[in-house]
């Protein structure tokens, strides 16, 4: 083809555009516009007990082997834990366990005070019930800015009949079919 009869379609004008460096609340704003899933990630921290956080930055990397990853704010209190490189699971939650999802979204107090937990065929803190858990073994960490990126492989997978908890645009949403009524 002669690149004279390429023409491209003019680009639609969006409603705003912004240069970075960004103000951090519009970065965050825009970032909400892509749904996600949400999972609550866990391990044990020095002294044996178990830590968490949810997180919605987790996403698939590769199949075979099998990987995933996330990333974690240094600030978060478990940040080191998972650096430290333990077994650490990885929950994906069900639509109706929004509650849950902020338990583990608020830092300081006792995240797992009531719950019912055990430790998994590869000694990871496992929640009972979530929609998916994944066993991990840590697989890789790099810097991202203010966060780590952890890439986990999977060891063991657990899953469950249900519809996954999804976030958008700073709150917690349910999937519903296109269309309707099918
Ligand atoms: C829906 C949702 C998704 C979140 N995703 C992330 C994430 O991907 N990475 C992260 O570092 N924090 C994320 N957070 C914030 C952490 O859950 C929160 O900072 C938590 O208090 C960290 O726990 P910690 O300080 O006890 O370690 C998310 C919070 C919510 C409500």
């Amino acid at each position: 083809m002669h690149a004279a009869t390429c023409q491209p379609t003019p680009v639609q004008m969006p409603v705003a555009a912004h240069r970075a460096p960004f103000d951090g609340r519009l970065f965050r704003r825009v970032l909400g516009l892509f749904p996600t899933g949400v999972t609550i990630v866990t391990t044990w921290d020095e002294e044996g007990r178990p830590v968490g956080a949810t997180v919605s930055s987790f996403n698939t990397v590769s199949l075979d082997p099998p990987l995933v990853l996330f990333s974690m704010a240094k600030s978060s209190a478990c940040c080191d834990a998972f650096a430290a490189g333990g077994p650490l699971a990885i929950h994906v939650l069900g639509h109706e366990q929004a509650e849950l999802s902020n338990r583990f979204a608020r830092g300081g107090g006792d995240k797992w005070a009531d719950l019912t937990y055990g430790a998994g065929e590869h000694g990871a803190p496992l929640l009972e019930d979530t929609l998916v858990s994944f066993e991990c073994s840590l697989f890789a960490q790099y810097p991202g800015g203010d966060h780590t990126i952890f890439v986990a492989e999977v060891r063991q997978l657990r899953f469950r009949d249900g519809e996954p908890l999804v976030f958008c645009s700073g709150t917690y949403r349910q999937l519903m079919a296109m269309g309707g009524g099918q």
